[in-house]
C-alpha cells in the first residue's frame, strides 16, 4: 500500500515536470491528403492501444536467421506459438518465475509489465492485455488525459476517401520510466487510408470469355490459372496434406464469395470440384456476406487464384472487421499478426494483397507490425505481401506525383520479414509491369540476406539518376510473375483484374504446394523464405530484365527505376520456376 502511494506520488511530480517527457514520434506536416478540422474534444474517450517492448526481440531475430538459413544446424526447425511467446531453453522443473520471464521472446519482460502497470495504476488507467503474447494492452482515457500524459495534441483530422474522421496527433512523448518499455502507441501519428487494396483502377469486363492458355505471340492474353500453370511449371494434381494451409486475409470489408469461386473453378479449372471452397476465419468482428453486392474484387481474386492455383490445399479467408479494418489498417494488421499468435496451427502461408505507402504508418508502428512477421516467420509461416501498385510512388500513383522524384516506398512490402511479390507483363520474355511496386525503404535497413542482390543493382544505377530513394534501404520486391489481365469472376460476372494483387496469391500458392510435397516427404515447411529465396533458390527464377516503373498513371517518361540483369527492385529474382524450385526446397 505504501509502496503504490509513493508510485503515484512520484508519477505526479513526473508527469508535472515536461523534461522528463522523451518524444517517441513526431510528424513535421499533416501528411498529405488529410485536413486537420481542430481539437479533439477535451472530455472525448478515447482507446489507445499499446505495444509493450517484447522481452528478447533481438534474441528471436538471432533465432530467426539461424533457423531460416540453409546450411545451419537448425534450419527449417521452426519454433512453436509458446517457443516465440516464451521460449524456454534449458527447462528446470523448479524454476523461479523470474528467471522464466528472462527468456521469453516476444512476452514482454516483468521489468515491463511491471513499469507499464504502475504507470496505469499511478494515473487512474486500467489497461487490458489484448494479445496472446501479452505485449499489447489498451487503455481508455479521455483526450485531455491523453494529451497530458503522453505530451500530445490529438486533433480531428479529415480525409476525403474516409467516411469518418479520425483522431491522431502529430506528436507523442514517453514518461521516462516507460522509454524502453513501450514501443507503440496507436492510433497516434499513424495515418493510413483505405484503398490500400493493390488493385489499379481500369478494371474490364471480359468479352473474351474463357481462355484456355496464354498466347506467347499476344501480350495482352488473358490470364487463367492454366495459363499459369504452363508458364511456370506449376503442378495440376492436387495436393495430399491437409495439415498444409493457405491463408489469405481481407480488410476493409473485402468479401469472398462463394458463388463466384464455384462459377470460376467451373470456368477455368473444369478439373477440380467446383464445390473445392475456403474456410472462413474471422477476427475483430469480420463478417462474410454473401448476397449479390458483397463481392470484393480484391477478396475474390485472392481466393479465386489460391483456391485455382494451389490445387488441393486447403485454403482460409481471415475476414478483419469492424471500423478497424475500414479507417485504420494499421491496427488490422496487428490484430491480423496478434490473431495468428494465438492459433497453434497456423497456415503455412499467409497472403496479404493490402499495402499503403510506408511514410504514413511512421517508423514506430511499421518497425512493430514488422517485427509481427518476424514472430510468424520464425513459426515456420511464409508471410507474403504484394509489392504496390505505384511503382515507385506509393501504393498507388497519381497524376499529382509523376514529377516528384523522391521515391515512394509501399509498407508492409518493404519490411524484411516478409516475402513482396512484383508484377510483370507479357510472355517470352515477360517484363516488368509499369506499376510493380519496388524500392527501398526507409525505414528498414538493407537486408542482412540480400546485400550482394542490392549491391549489384545499385551499381547499375547512373551518376545523373534523377530519383532520389534511399540506398541503405531493404529492397523490394524480392520475386514477381504475371499481373494483369487475370481472368476472374465477381458478382457473377467475368471480368478482367489486374495488380500486385494477383501476383502476391499466386506467388504464395506456388509456395503451398511446395510445402505440399515438403510435409509428404516429412520434411519441415518453407517458413521465412528470404534467405532461402537469396541464396539457394535464386537461380529458381527467370530473371525480368526489361520494365520501368514508373507507375499505372505517370506516363512512362517519369523518373523510375529500370530493370536489369539479376536481382532489381521490379521484379526481385524475377518469375518462378516451380519445378526448379521444388528441387531447390527438397534438397
Ligand atoms: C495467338 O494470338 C495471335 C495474335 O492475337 C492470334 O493470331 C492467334 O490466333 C492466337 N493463337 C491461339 C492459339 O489462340
Ligand atoms: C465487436 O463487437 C462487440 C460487440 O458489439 C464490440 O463490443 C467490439 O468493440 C467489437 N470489436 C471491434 C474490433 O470492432
Ligand atoms: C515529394 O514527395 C516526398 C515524399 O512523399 C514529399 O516529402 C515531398 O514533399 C514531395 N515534394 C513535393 C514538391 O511535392
Ligand atoms: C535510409 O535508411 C536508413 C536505414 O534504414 C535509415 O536509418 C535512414 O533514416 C533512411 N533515410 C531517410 C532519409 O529516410
Ligand atoms: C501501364 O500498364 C497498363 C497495362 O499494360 C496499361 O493499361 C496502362 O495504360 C499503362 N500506363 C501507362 C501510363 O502507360
Amino acid at each position: 500500500m505504501a509502496f503504490s502511494k509513493l508510485l503515484t506520488v512520484l508519477s505526479i511530480v513526473v508527469a508535472a515536470s515536461a523534461a522528463s517527457m522523451v518524444l517517441h514520434e513526431r510528424r513535421t506536416a499533416v501528411p498529405s491528403g488529410f485536413v486537420r478540422r481542430g481539437a479533439a474534444p477535451a472530455s472525448e474517450m478515447i482507446t489507445l492501444r499499446v505495444g509493450l517492448k517484447s522481452n528478447d526481440a533481438g534474441g528471436l531475430e538471432a533465432k530467426l536467421r539461424s533457423i531460416s538459413s540453409p546450411g545451419s544446424s537448425d534450419f527449417r526447425q521452426w519454433l512453436s506459438m509458446d517457443d516465440v511467446r516464451a521460449c524456454i531453453l534449458n527447462p528446470v522443473s523448479d524454476m523461479a518465475d523470474e528467471q522464466l520471464q528472462v527468456k521469453t521472446f516476444t512476452q514482454p519482460s516483468a521489468d515491463t509489465v511491471s513499469a507499464f502497470d504502475a504507470f496505469a495504476s499511478a494515473n487512474g488507467l486500467v489497461p487490458t492485455v489484448i494479445s496472446p503474447n501479452r505485449d499489447w494492452v489498451s487503455i481508455t482515457l479521455p483526450v485531455s488525459k491523453a494529451n497530458k500524459l503522453f505530451a500530445a495534441e490529438f486533433d480531428v483530422f479529415t480525409h476525403p476517401s474516409l467516411k469518418d474522421s479520425i483522431t491522431r496527433t502529430l506528436s507523442v512523448s514517453l514518461p521516462s520510466e516507460l522509454v524502453g518499455h513501450v514501443d507503440v502507441i496507436h492510433p497516434t501519428t499513424a495515418f493510413v487510408v483505405p484503398n490500400t487494396r493493390l488493385v489499379p483502377p481500369g478494371r474490364q469486363i471480359s468479352a473474351r470469355g474463357p481462355a484456355a492458355s496464354c498466347n506467347s505471340s499476344d501480350p495482352s492474353s488473358v490470364v487463367t490459372p492454366t495459363c499459369l500453370q504452363e508458364l511456370y511449371g506449376i503442378p495440376t494434381t492436387p495436393a495430399t496434406q491437409s495439415s498444409n494451409t493457405l491463408l489469405a486475409t481481407g480488410y476493409e470489408d473485402e468479401w469472398a464469395q462463394s458463388a463466384d469461386l464455384a462459377q470460376f473453378l467451373k470456368l477455368v479449372r473444369p478439373d477440380i470440384p467446383p464445390s473445392t471452397t475456403f474456410t472462413l476465419l474471422t477476427t475483430d468482428n469480420g463478417t462474410n456476406p454473401q448476397s449479390p453486392g458483397d463481392a470484393g474484387f480484391e477478396a475474390n481474386l485472392d481466393i479465386q487464384y489460391t483456391v485455382g492455383i494451389a490445387t488441393g490445399v486447403p485454403v482460409e479467408f481471415l475476414s478483419v472487421g469492424g471500423p478497424l479494418a475500414l479507417d485504420d489498417f494499421p491496427a488490422a494488421l496487428f490484430d491480423t499478426t496478434t490473431f495468428l499468435d494465438g492459433i497453434a496451427d497456423p497456415p503455412t502461408v499467409m497472403t496479404t494483397s493490402y499495402g499503403f505507402t510506408e511514410s504514413f504508418f511512421g517508423l514506430s508502428v511499421a518497425t512493430k507490425i514488422c517485427n509481427g512477421y518476424m514472430a510468424l516467420g520464425a513459426r515456420g509461416i511464409s508471410v507474403v505481401f504484394a509489392s504496390g501498385d505505384g511503382g515507385v510512388r506509393g501504393n498507388h500513383d497519381s497524376t499529382d506525383v509523376c514529377t516528384n522524384n523522391t521515391f515512394m516506398p509501399v509498407f508492409p512490402a518493404s519490411c524484411p520479414w516478409v516475402t513482396s511479390v512484383g508484377s510483370t507483363q507479357g510472355f517470352a520474355p515477360e517484363k516488368a509491369i509499369n506499376f510493380t511496386g519496388g524500392g527501398f525503404s526507409n525505414f528498414f535497413p538493407t537486408a542482412y540476406y540480400q546485400t550482394a542482390a542490392v549491391d549489384g543493382y545499385l551499381d547499375t544505377i547512373p551518376e545523373d539518376f534523377a530519383g532520389t530513394f534511399n540506398n541503405t534501404g531493404r529492397g523490394y520486391p524480392d520475386v514477381s510473375l504475371q499481373g494483369w489481365n487475370f481472368q476472374m469472376v465477381a458478382d457473377g460476372e467475368v471480368i478482367l483484374e489486374g495488380g500486385t494483387s494477383a501476383s502476391a496469391p499466386t506467388f504464395a500458392s506456388i509456395i503451398a504446394l511446395i510445402n505440399d510435397r515438403l510435409l509428404a516427404e516429412n520434411k519441415p515447411v518453407l517458413g521465412f523464405l528470404n534467405p532461402f529465396l537469396y541464396s539457394k533458390a535464386s537461380s529458381a527464377f527467370t530473371d525480368v530484365t526489361t520494365g520501368h516503373n514508373s507507375g499505372f498513371v505517370c506516363p512512362a517518361s517519369s523518373v523510375a527505376f529500370d530493370a536489369a540483369v539479376g536481382w532489381d527492385p521490379l521484379t526481385g529474382f524475377g518469375t518462378p520456376i516451380f519445378p526448379e524450385l521444388l528441387a531447390a526446397a527438397l534438397a
